[in-house]
Formats: structure tokens, sequence, C-alpha cells
């Protein structure tokens, strides 16, 4: 699937996933600033943080922990504010926009 990552300044990068890597993975391969992931993956440093267009059904529900990093984000959460790392591609995220939050870091 093609996940279209866009950047505060209008930066586009379209990035062909794998399907069951993670939505962090895919970014950081394809070297999209602004996903740090210092983390790797753990849920427990919130730098992976992006707001995702989608229709919810695509994306698997918040867990306990993806909650509590997210309110931790540097960026403000916003609804469609998600741990990139807690969301495993699949077919239904083709085509889907991914933002990137300024002040990541
Ligand atoms: Fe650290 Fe996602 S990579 S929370």
């Amino acid at each position: 699937p093609t996940i279209q990552f866009v950047q505060h300044d209008g930066r586009t990068d379209n990035v062909d996933a794998s399907i069951g890597a993670s939505l962090m993975k895919a970014a950081v391969a394809a070297g999209v600033p602004g996903i740090l992931a210092e983390c790797g993956g753990q849920a427990m440093c919130a730098t992976c943080h992006v707001h995702v267009r989608s229709d919810a059904d695509a994306l698997p529900p918040v867990t306990e922990d993806e909650d509590e990093m997210l309110d931790c984000a540097t960026s403000p959460r916003v609804s469609s504010s998600r741990l990139s790392c807690q969301l495993p591609v699949t077919e239904e995220f083709d085509g889907m926009i991914v933002y990137v939050p300024e002040e990541e870091l």
C-alpha cells in the first residue's frame, strides 16, 4: 500500500509500505522527516506522533499505553493523533494521508 506523509511545510513523501510492518518503520525506512521513533516502537516516547486521515475502521483502537503517551507528545494531541509505531500496515492503508506535526523534537 502507498501512504502519503505530509509535513507541516508541505513536503510530501509517498511511501510504499510493507504489510504487517508498522507505519513508523515504513516512514523511517523511507527517510520521512520528523518521525524520530526514539524508543524503537515501544509506545514509550511519542516521537512517532502523527495525525492520520482515514476512516477509523482501517485503524486499530488506541491502547491504554498509546493513549498515555499521546498525552505526552510534544505537539498538541488532536482527535486524529496516533503513535505511528502502534499501527501495523494493512491493505486498507493504501491512499492514506498521514500528517507529521511540527515540533516533534
Ligand atoms: Fe516511540 Fe512510537 S516509536 S512511541
